[in-house]
């Protein structure tokens, strides 16, 4: 199982290159890793597994995040009306997105990143992200709140930016143009 001793921290190399596609269909080892992410994230939401395996609470992680760099994610948690949303995803992109911004007011954490980053963290407030699921069939979400900040935080480490390459380091609690705040 995936621990906490796996998970790569800020500062390899690795978080900040851009992620290698995943040809279709993945390999046996490549759905494997992805599925084992997938249980990484419910295992770490699980109060006895967590305190037991010393597992500190995530809603996503990138293969990135685990020393692959493939396009691979995999999110698990509950929007804030309710909608749970659990996926292991290959080669997830976003299709499209709106031109209104939106952004944490509690600001954005990462498993790779064992500080506090206070700031607000500029995101779409709503994007379409296509992908291919574990199963191998193509998924198309329509995600807004803080559903759509979830995939954008996770997809955006395939591509070697961290939530605070975003921040304003002038001002990081100043709102972002065109956006309002999701609590
Ligand atoms: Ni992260």
């Amino acid at each position: 199982m995936i621990t906490m001793d796996d998970i790569v921290r800020e500062g390899n190399p690795i978080l900040t290159k851009t992620a290698e596609e995943v040809s279709l269909p993945p390999t046996e080892e490549e759905t494997e890793t992805l599925k084992e992410m997938l249980q990484f994230l419910k295992n770490s939401q699980d109060e006895k597994i967590a305190e037991q395996y010393k597992l500190r609470a995530g809603v996503g992680l990138a293969a990135p995040q685990i020393g692959i760099s493939k396009r691979m994610v995999a999110v698990h948690f509950e929007d804030f009306d309710g909608k749970q949303y659990s996926y292991g995803l290959f080669n997830p992109r976003i299709v499209s997105h709106s031109v209104e911004k939106a952004y944490l007011s509690t600001g954005e954490g990462c498993l790779s990143v064992d500080r506090e980053v206070p700031g607000y963290v500029p995101r779409y407030a709503r994007i379409t992200v296509k992908a291919t699921d574990l199963e191998g069939n193509p998924v198309k979400l329509r995600l807004r709140g803080y559903a759509a900040i979830v995939f954008q935080h996770e997809i955006d480490h395939l591509n070697g930016i961290m939530f605070y390459d975003y921040i304003n380091p002038a001002n990081p609690f100043e709102a972002p143009e065109n956006s309002r705040p999701i609590e």
